[in-house]
Order: C-alpha cells, then structure tokens, then sequence
C-alpha cells in the first residue's frame, strides 16, 4: 500500500477545551486517551488495508481471537513534543517502525511499512494535536502503536488477520519520583528473557512475565527491577522497561558503560542515542558484558559513582541504591550524578526543541 489515506471519523463528543486543559495540568503516566485512535487492518493474501481514524473507544473482540489465547501482541512506544514555535515532533520515530518490524519479525506478524507507521502517527496528531502539552516544560503526548491477531480459533498458528492501533497519552513523568533517584531491585532468581527467547521484540509477553518479580522488587520499596542473563544469573541485562548504564570513575577518567545487546535485551533508542550523545560530550562510552557483582562491588568501593535507567517512558532516571537478598549498596550518595543529568538535559533540550538537532532525530508530526 504507498500514499495511505486514512478514513476520518471525528469523535461525536470529544473532551471539552476545559476538560483537556484540567488533564494537561497534571496528566500522570497513561491515565488519560486522547480523543481520537489510528487503526489498519492486515488480511492474509490482502495485505495492509484501510486506515483510518476513528472516535477512540472500545475493541470489539471475538472470545476466540487468537491475540487472547496466545498472546500475539506486539507494541511500541515513542513521544510527540511540543516545540518553540508551536509545531510538534517525534523523536526517532523511524527508529521505532524498525524496531516494531523486528518485533512482529520475531512473533511471526506482518511487518507494518515504516511509511504506514509515520503516517499512522501523523494522521493521529492531525486531529488530537491539541493534546501535545505545551512547549518549555518535560512533558509530552506518549503514543503507544500495537498489533494483535485477530484471527478467530483455537489452534495454535500465526493468525491470518490482525490489527495495527495507535492510541496517545498526555504524559508527565513515568516514575512519581522524576528525577529523584528511584531504588531498583537486582533480581537472583526470575529472568526477564533468555537468549533464543523473545526478549529483543517489544511484546507483551515479555511484560506480563515482568509483573511478579516486579511486586518483588516493590515488596522492597524498589520502583523497578534490574535483570541477570538467564544462562548463568551474572550478567546484566536491563531492567523492566528501562535500559541501563553505569559511570565507572577513578583518577579523573570517566566511562560510561552499557550492558551490551547480547540477544536477551531491548535495543532501546533512548540507549542507543544517550551513546552518540555522550561522544559527542567526549565521555568514553563502552558496550559491553558487566556483571551484577561489578554494580554492587562498585558503588561498594565507589568506583561506580553513577547508575541510571533510560527509555522512552521514563526518559532518565537515577538509581540511588541497589537492593539484593543479600542487602543494599547506595550509589553516589544516593544522589543523581553529573554525568546522569548532563545527558539528561543533553536529550531534553533536542526533544524540546531547545538545542541543535544535529543527528537529524526530530521528526515533524
Ligand atoms: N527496555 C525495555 C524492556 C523497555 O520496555 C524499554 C522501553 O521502551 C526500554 C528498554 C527502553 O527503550 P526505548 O529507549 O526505545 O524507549
Ligand atoms: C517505554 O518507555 O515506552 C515503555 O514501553 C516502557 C513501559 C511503559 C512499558
């Protein structure tokens, strides 16, 4: 399907300017729709087929639709920020058309054009743009694109019909703390995905299987879980929906260390870009293996002076202490670091408009 024209049905009863203002004000993290969702529909032998935008509102779903019974879903998530000048951006969206294609790749979907994708998000802002907060401050419309099978039946199979929606957000910050250093619980005993597995797609699955180590780690007082590789429980991998990275210092030398991406982790695009940012920063940044035993050893001996989680939710957030079975460690004082919030500011100010976008990651929406 090339130049996609979506089929426009406006919302009989949108939420007043006054209602949308009130939610603006302190809109949470995925409380609220916006007025409108982008859907299109894929047949086997048919292909992609009619787009359209339609009042946001309830599925209508057979009991025996595949997506219920086997869990083929598939989502992603990305951002529309306000700018100066009053237009509205993406960051990276053709980042995550990739990534949804790889995902759907995996859970033997059908891989959506990133053509379709743009204009999916797109043809949504065109008639909910007004609920992009506004310019200056941190938040944002999240936008949150998924796929499920639709097939009726029972047998287990990839479904021959599916469907592709985008629904938005008005968002503030994902944890209540913001940049307050959150406390992140270092699971021993549940993994998150084993090589082989589905941990590299963004599919519900892998999130559903997050919710019981995630009460765990808040049993703890811990807001997220960080996660050892499957094979030998040493290596880390990344946390629930958070990346991760790690400041190593000593004698004036900085390194920013990430967990490589070994199969088992999300190729998270807030990871991938904090990695050109920092280079461009002059801070050396190194992708490779680091074991749970180096994180607590090193905010031991404090060589490890900063811990951060970043994704698209959650943009950057500190992590103050490490909480184990074996106990907890507290990392730089416990307090967000240099180099955790120069990169923060360092990706804000491109999301929002206010610094050069010289890696050309913003996107007109
Ligand atoms: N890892 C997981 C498991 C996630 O859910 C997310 C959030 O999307 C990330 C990492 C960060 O990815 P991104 O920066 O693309 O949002
Ligand atoms: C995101 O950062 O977009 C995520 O998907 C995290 C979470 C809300 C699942």
């Amino acid at each position: 399907m090339s130049a996609p024209s979506f089929a426009v049905t406006m919302n009989p009863a949108p939420a007043s300017p006054e209602r949308r203002a009130e939610i603006l004000a302190d809109p949470g993290f995925g409380r609220y729709m916006t007025d409108h969702m982008a859907t299109i529909r894929w047949t086997e032998g048919q292909g992609w087929h009619d787009p359209e935008i339609v009042p946001y509102g309830p599925l209508v779903l057979d009991p025996s639709s595949m997506v219920l019974h086997y869990g083929q879903e598939i989502f992603e998530g990305l951002k529309a920020y306000r700018q100066p000048d009053g237009s509205i951006a993406s960051f990276r969206p053709d980042a995550n058309a990739r990534r949804f294609q790889g995902s759907a790749a995996r859970l033997a979907m059908p891989e959506l054009p990133e053509e379709l994708f743009l204009a999916s998000l797109s043809e949504l802002l065109a008639v909910d743009g007004e609920w992009v907060p506004a310019a200056g401050g941190e938040d944002s419309l999240y936008l949150r694109p998924f796929m499920i099978a639709t097939e009726v039946g029972l047998g287990v199979r990839p479904s021959s019909e599916y469907l592709y929606a985008v629904i938005a957000s008005p968002a503030g910050p994902y944890f209540s703390g913001g940049v307050k250093p959150m406390d992140v619980w270092l699971e021993t005993e549940y993994t998150r995905a084993a090589l082989g597995g589905t941990g590299t797609a963004k599919c519900g699955g892998n999130y559903a299987a997050s919710l019981l180590p995630q009460s765990i780690g808040a049993e703890h007082g811990c807001s997220q879980v960080a996660y050892l590789d499957a094979e030998e429980r040493t290596w880390i991998d990344e946390m629930g929906s958070n990346n991760l990275f790690f400041v190593f210092s000593s004698e004036g030398e900085t390194e920013l260390v990430t967990p490589e991406l070994r199969g088992s982790v999300l190729a998270g695009i807030t990871r991938d870009s904090l990695m050109t940012l920092a280079e461009d920063m002059g801070i050396t940044v190194i992708s490779r293996r680091i074991a749970g035993q180096e994180w607590l050893g090193g905010a031991a001996n404090g060589l490890l002076t900063e811990v951060f989680g970043c994704g698209t939710a959650a943009v950057i957030t500190p992590i103050g202490t490490v909480r184990h079975h074996g106990g907890e460690v507290q990392i730089g004082g416990g307090e967000p670091g240099p180099v955790t919030l120069r990169l923060r500011e360092g990706l804000t100010a491109i999301q929002r408009g206010a610094a050069p976008d010289k890696h050309g990651w913003m996107y007109p929406l």
